[in-house]
């Protein structure tokens, strides 16, 4: 099949264009699929969500999705894909917990590409062994949309990338399956116009880029399980209230790094060592370069001041001014 998006395709950007395109994927999946089986590694992302929700609505529970929780992921996530989708969808849904897994390896893996390696190879290892599980697979689905594609051109032409960025849910090679990709045409913002028409919520729609690798990139150095709760439960103070002052509607990216350094600080008259929680805000069009959000400082204010009360182990609250280039937007 051509993997150039066709001339004659219209932006989606209309609830109405999105609902024809909705019927003409359905009409085509079960052409495709029939009476078979297929398998689909559900992140939460925006785009296998959708991806997800659309071969619902046209197969059912032919559609076996499987989300792996790598331990990585943010405060609730996993917990909001087993409501939307096996509680509120009634998809066919596999769950498997490996957090285990993934924290055992990562034990003392400070090297950020080797961090990258472990996950991105451990993903592709349990989803390969729930696939062997599964009886009468014949298709992969899989999330990929346009920009993928045209990605997937350029880094072949070109040089090398500064960061490997190990996309989580990518495609076991040498799986022999054949592809469902009902969205590989589209660009991200017709991928959420989408989403919308299929009736998700905004929360998985419009979700901010996260990478593959997760909290595991944000955890900085050496993983320890304390560092990682602290993080997470950090990260979902900067998110609440960064929704409550409704700039979840306008920065691109915004979420908190923990170092692997302890300073030293006083709570309640008594000498209290912990990590800082360094916040990231950035804006950017194509993520190769970005620019720093200007926060109002009563709003870092009461981040901090939530940060400090509610999370422990961390004594310190600090805001990344740094433009990309010369910091990268993750820390890792
Ligand atoms: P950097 O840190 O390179 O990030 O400025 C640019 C964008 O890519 C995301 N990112 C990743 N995405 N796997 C992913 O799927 C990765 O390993 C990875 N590393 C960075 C980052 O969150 C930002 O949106």
């Amino acid at each position: 099949m051509s993997n150039v998006r066709p001339e004659s395709m219209a932006r989606i950007n209309t609830p109405e264009l999105a609902q024809a395109f909705i019927e003409e994927q359905i009409a085509e999946v079960r052409a495709q699929v029939g009476d078979k089986k297929v398998l689909l590694a559900l992140s939460g992302g925006v785009d296998s969500s959708v991806v997800a929700a659309l071969l619902i609505k046209a197969i059912g529970k032919q559609l076996v999705c499987v989300h792996v929780n790598h331990g990585l992921m943010r405060k609730g996530e996993s917990e909001a894909v087993i409501e939307v989708f096996r509680n509120q969808l009634d998809a066919n849904l596999v769950y498997i917990d490996a957090t285990d897994r993934f924290l055992d390896l990562l034990k003392d893996v400070a090297d950020p590409e080797k961090k990258r390696k472990i996950i991105g190879g451990e993903f592709i290892k349990v989803f390969d062994e729930e696939a062997a599980k599964l009886d009468g697979i014949s298709f992969l689905a899989q999330g990929t949309i346009y920009p993928d594609i045209l990605e997937s051109i350029k880094a072949k032409e070109s040089g090398k990338p500064v960061k490997s960025h190990h996309n989580v849910g990518g495609l076991p090679e040498e799986m022999q399956f054949e592809l469902v990709e009902p969205v590989k045409f589209l660009f991200k913002d017709e991928v959420r116009v989408v989403g919308k028409a299929l009736g998700l919520p905004a929360s998985m729609v419009d979700r901010q880029p996260f990478p593959g690798p997760g909290l595991g990139v944000r955890c900085l150095g050496a993983i320890t399980r304390d560092r990682l709760h602290a993080l997470r439960e950090a990260d979902a103070i900067l998110r609440e209230e960064f929704e409550i002052a409704g700039l979840n509607q306008t920065v691109w990216q915004y979420f908190i790094a923990v170092p692997d350094v302890k300073s030293v600080g006083v709570k309640d008259e008594k000498r209290y060592e912990g990590w800082p929680a360094i916040i990231r805000a950035v804006n950017t069009t194509d993520a190769m370069s970005a620019t720093i959000e200007e926060i109002p400082y009563a709003l870092l204010h009461k981040i901090t001041a939530r940060i400090t009360a509610e999370v422990e182990g961390i004594n310190r609250v600090l805001y990344d001014l740094t433009p990309k280039p010369v910091g990268t937007i993750e820390w890792e």
